[in-house]
Formats: C-alpha cells, sequence, structure tokens
C-alpha cells in the first residue's frame, strides 16, 4: 500500500515537471508559431502527411528554443498528383529536462488547399457560414470533398462538429448577444484534411424590435376622425335637405 503511494506520489511529482503544452500554434504564410511558453523550454515540430500515419520531425525544428519554424522546408510529397498530398498535420511539443507536453495540433490562418477561407456574416438569431465549393480539392473529387463545420459557444472546448457539407450554411435559433464560434475544415470521403482553419468568433446580434404601437394608434385615430367627419358631413348634408 505504501509502496503504491510512494509511486503514485513520485508519478505524480514527475508528470507535473512536464511543461505546459504550447499555446496559439497557427501557421501563416508558411510560418508556423506559438505563443512563448516558460523558459527553459525547448519545442519540437513534427508534420504528418494526408496519405501516412507517420510522424515525422523537420529537422531544423527539433528542440528548438524559437517560438517560431519554417515549414517550408517539408517539401512535396513523393507520391504527387492529387492536391490532398500536399497536406499535413502539423503538431509542437514542449519539452523540459526531456518530458514533453502533448501535442497541440496548428491551425492555419490561411485560406489555400489544405485549408478552407471562409467568412461569417450575423444576423439577429442567426449566423450563415460563407464557404466557396469551387476549390482545388472539389476540382479532383467533387462532392466527395466537402467542409466540415465546428461550431460552439465561446469557451466551449473544443468545438463539435456541426456539419459536413459542401456549401454555405445558415445556423438558425441562436442567443442574441451571445458569442459564437467557428472552425472550418475540409474532408475527403469523410477524412479530416488538415490543418484546420483556425477559430472565428462572433456576437449574434440583438434583433431592433421597432415599436409600432405609436404608428398604430396614430393611424386608428386617423380613421375614426374621418369616419366621424364623412357621418358629419352625410348627416348635414342629409337634414339640409
Ligand atoms: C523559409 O524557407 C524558405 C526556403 O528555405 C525561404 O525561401 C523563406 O524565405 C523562409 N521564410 C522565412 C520567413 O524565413
Amino acid at each position: 500500500m505504501l509502496l503504491i503511494l510512494l509511486c503514485f506520489h513520485t508519478f505524480t511529482w514527475v508528470a507535473s515537471q512536464a511543461p505546459p503544452p504550447p499555446q496559439n500554434v497557427q501557421v501563416e504564410k508558411g510560418q508556423l508559431t506559438w505563443t512563448p511558453g516558460e523558459p527553459g523550454v525547448t519545442y519540437t515540430v513534427n508534420y504528418r502527411r494526408f496519405n501516412s500515419d507517420k510522424w515525422e520531425a523537420l529537422p531544423a525544428c527539433i528542440q528548438t528554443p524559437s517560438h517560431s519554424c519554417n515549414i517550408s522546408a517539408i517539401g512535396p510529397s513523393d507520391t504527387n498528383g492529387s492536391p490532398e498530398n500536399s497536406c499535413v498535420t502539423l503538431r509542437v511539443q514542449a519539452e523540459r529536462r526531456g518530458l514533453r507536453s502533448e501535442g497541440v495540433k496548428a491551425c492555419s490562418r490561411d485560406g489555400d488547399v489544405c485549408t478552407p477561407p471562409f467568412s461569417i456574416l450575423t444576423q439577429p438569431g442567426s449566423l450563415t457560414v460563407f464557404l466557396n465549393d469551387d476549390h482545388e480539392l472539389a476540382k479532383e473529387h467533387d462532392n466527395n470533398a466537402k467542409h466540415r463545420i465546428y461550431f460552439g459557444r465561446e469557451g466551449e472546448s473544443p468545438l463539435q462538429e456541426y456539419e459536413d457539407t459542401v456549401a454555405s450554411r445558415t445556423i438558425e435559433e441562436l442567443e442574441e448577444g451571445q458569442r459564437y464560434c467557428v472552425q472550418v475544415a475540409y474532408t475527403l470521403h469523410g477524412k479530416l484534411v488538415e490543418p484546420r482553419s483556425c477559430i472565428q468568433c462572433e456576437v449574434i446580434p440583438a434583433s431592433e424590435h421597432v415599436n409600432r404601437t405609436p404608428m398604430i394608434v396614430g393611424l386608428l385615430v386617423g380613421i375614426v376622425v374621418l369616419a366621424i367627419i364623412i357621418l358629419a358631413f352625410s348627416c348635414a348634408l342629409f337634414f339640409h335637405h
């Protein structure tokens, strides 16, 4: 019993020494960046091609104290042809004294062959995700290439898979004044193509409850007054004769 307790304590002590995972891991224009962490921490970048299960290291970015990595060194896939073969999942791990954090996958700020560009339009009670259905993967694979929308309230982590869709989508019945977040990725035959887009969040505006009561009351009063005048004139005319 004592031994188990001791082991457990040793384990938690060792585990607590692992540095926290890197934050805000993102790709922009061929450059992978993340937020600077604690001093004495190094970072290792790995990548995995779309058509492979194997993580590979990027020689220039193994145990680097830097907070960025030039990923153009990855180079094209040797099984070329289809555009998705140029897509890679990127992962960054923090390391200190031989202990590694869990890997954090990068999101992409650029829309390109591997990551869909998108924009968001909010209206009272709804949010529309605008997607372009005319992209490289669709040209190659038609309707087998889709967009996967991840969606949720801000702070809800991770975002939930909402729908796989070819074109734009409107999400209805949302709470006004609440901030919602969207992330989009391509899928090919249901398999995720990475990197995913980075998360974008927007507030759902409140609907303008235009107060129509004074207008309706004014209109009714006008009609009644008009009716009385017409009636009065008719009476006057009637009695005159
Ligand atoms: C990344 O590397 C490529 C090729 O080695 C180079 O052309 C490019 O300028 C580098 N980008 C940055 C931001 O250092």
